[in-house]
This record gives structure tokens, sequence and C-alpha cells, in this order.
């Protein structure tokens, strides 16, 4: 592996599993007897919007309550210390990178923070229960939905990833189980571009033999880990 100057790292929901927050697929991936894929649709809101929002509603209770965890704190101080090119992209809704101080962070599959408006486009502030179909804060419609990426819908901040993943020296996925694209395609778009790849997750994911290298075990520890070794690499 040549010098390592711009690393673009892809988190999952493995990273927030430590602080509390559900991952999709470990679990059994079940919710009210329906696959997640089945409630994360376009279709499935139209179809029936209470479960939807419902959905929704609790899982951004539950992220709400939770807290950093030492992955999250270990990226940020990469984010901070990093004197090259540095992108964390998540497919978590959650703020816990934020939370613990991350500031290069792109949301691919939105944010639970916001909530979207289906009349007159714009996005607002999530303040409350969602299932009880408050009005827009912009223009007073009650037509918000979560501002969260669906299946079949196109994920956020593409452009901007594919450049990174293009400068990128090494890219890094950090437990996410490689089931949904783009995102578990990233690998292989980064090794086409000439970057080294790593692994770190609990077990390996569907997408482990694409990598250069796997290290396998918790995130609160595999994380820090590599962190500290890649900061003392550049000492
Ligand atoms: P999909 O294959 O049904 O749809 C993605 C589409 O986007 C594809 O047609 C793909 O060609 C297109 N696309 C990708 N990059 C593009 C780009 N740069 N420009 C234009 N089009 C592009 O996708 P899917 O795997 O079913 O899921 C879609 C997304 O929704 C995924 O990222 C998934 O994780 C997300 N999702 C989020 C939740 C949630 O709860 N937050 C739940 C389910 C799905
Ligand atoms: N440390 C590290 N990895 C962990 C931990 C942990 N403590 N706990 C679980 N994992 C790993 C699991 O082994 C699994 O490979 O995290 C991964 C979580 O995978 P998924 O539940 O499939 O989550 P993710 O890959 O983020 O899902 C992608 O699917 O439904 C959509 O939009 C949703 O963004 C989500 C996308």
């Amino acid at each position: 592996m040549g010098k390592i100057r711009n690393i673009v790292i892809l988190t999952g929901a493995g990273v927030s599993a430590e602080s509390g927050i559900d991952t999709f697929r470990d679990a059994g991936g079940l919710w009210e007897q329906h696959r997640v894929e089945d409630v994360a649709t376009p279709e499935a809101f139209e179809r029936d919007p209470d479960l939807v929002l419902r959905f929704y509603d609790m899982r951004r209770e539950a992220i709400q309550t939770r807290q950093p965890n030492a992955a999250h704190h270990a990226l940020a101080r990469l984010d901070a210390e990093w004197p090259g090119g540095l992108l964390i992209v998540t497919q978590n809704v959650d703020d816990l990178h934020e939370r613990a101080g991350a500031k290069r962070v792109l949301h691919m599959h939105g944010t639970h923070l916001n909530a979207w408006c289906l009349a007159c486009d714009e996005r607002s502030p999530w303040t409350g229960a969602l299932i009880q179909r408050p009005p827009c804060p912009q223009c007073g419609e009650a037509a918000l939905r979560p501002d969260v990426v669906w299946f079949g819908e196109i994920p956020y901040h593409m452009d901007e990833i594919h450049v990174a993943l293009r400068e990128a020296d090494l890219f890094v996925s950090i437990g996410t189980s490689g089931a949904v694209y783009p995102a578990a395609g990233f690998v292989r778009d980064a090794r086409d571009l000439g970057a080294a790849t790593l692994e770190l997750n609990l077990e390996p994911s569907q997408g482990t033999l694409w990598f250069n290298e796997a290290r396998h075990g918790p995130a609160t520890a595999v994380v820090p880990a590599w962190v500290d070794e890649m900061l003392a690499g550049r000492a």
C-alpha cells in the first residue's frame, strides 16, 4: 500500500449498535411482522402511511435517547486530526457521528432530524410525532414524511461521494452488512479506482471478499484501535 492521504469511511447500523440502536438485519429484520424492506418504500407509505410513520416516529425516539460510543468518538478524532482528505459517508439516519464531534459527514440515506413536506418540497426540523400529521412549518399542509431515503429512491450526495471515492487512497467500511446498494458497491468502485480497502465489522459482511483486509470484532474495539494506528503512522 502506498502512502495514504485521502480516506473515505462508509458506516452502517453496526457503528451505532453498541449505542443501543437496533441494526436492520441482525435482529431478524422484523418489525410488526414486516421486513424493513416492506416498510421503507414509497409504495408502503402510499398503502399504509400510519404503519410507516409509526415505524419512523419510534426509530426517531429511540435514536434521540442514545449517545455516541467509542467508535463514533474515535472517528471524530480521526476527522479532527487527519491532515489529508477525509469523508465519512453514513447510511445511518442518526446523528451520532456529529454528536461525537465529526464535521466531514454525509448522510446518504437522509436524517431523522428533518421532515420533508410532500406539498411544498421543503425540509424542516422534525420535532413531534409525524403520525399526528403536524402542519408543515413552511406551507401549513399536513403532508410531512421523514427525510429518509426509502428503497427505490435515489440516495443523497451520490455525486460528491463518487468524487471522494475517485480521490481515495483508502476506503474503510464499518458496521454495514453490504446488503444494500449503492453503498454495498462502493468497495468495488474504490478498488477499481485504485484505493486500498479495509472492512471493520462484527463478522464478515456479504462483500467481505472484495476487501484487501478485514478485521472482525465490535466497533467500539476495532475502530479505536485502527484510528490509533492511523494517527500513529503519520507521526
Ligand atoms: P434501488 O436499487 O431500488 O434504487 C436505487 C436507485 O438509485 C437505482 O435505480 C440506482 O440506479 C439509482 N442510483 C444510484 N445512484 C445514482 C445516481 N448517482 N444518480 C442517479 N441514480 C442513481 O435501491 P435500494 O437498494 O432498494 O434502496 C434505495 C436506497 O434506500 C438505499 O440506499 C437504501 O438503503 C435506502 N433505504 C433506506 C431506508 C431507511 O430506513 N432509511 C430503508 C430502506 C431503504
Ligand atoms: N460492531 C461492529 N459491527 C456490528 C456490530 C458491532 N457492535 N453489531 C452489528 N454489526 C454489524 C453486523 O454484523 C452487520 O454486518 O453491522 C452490520 C449491520 O448491517 P445492517 O443491519 O444490514 O445495517 P446496514 O448495513 O447499515 O443497512 C444498510 O439498509 O434498510 C436499509 O437504509 C437502511 O441504511 C440502512 C441500509
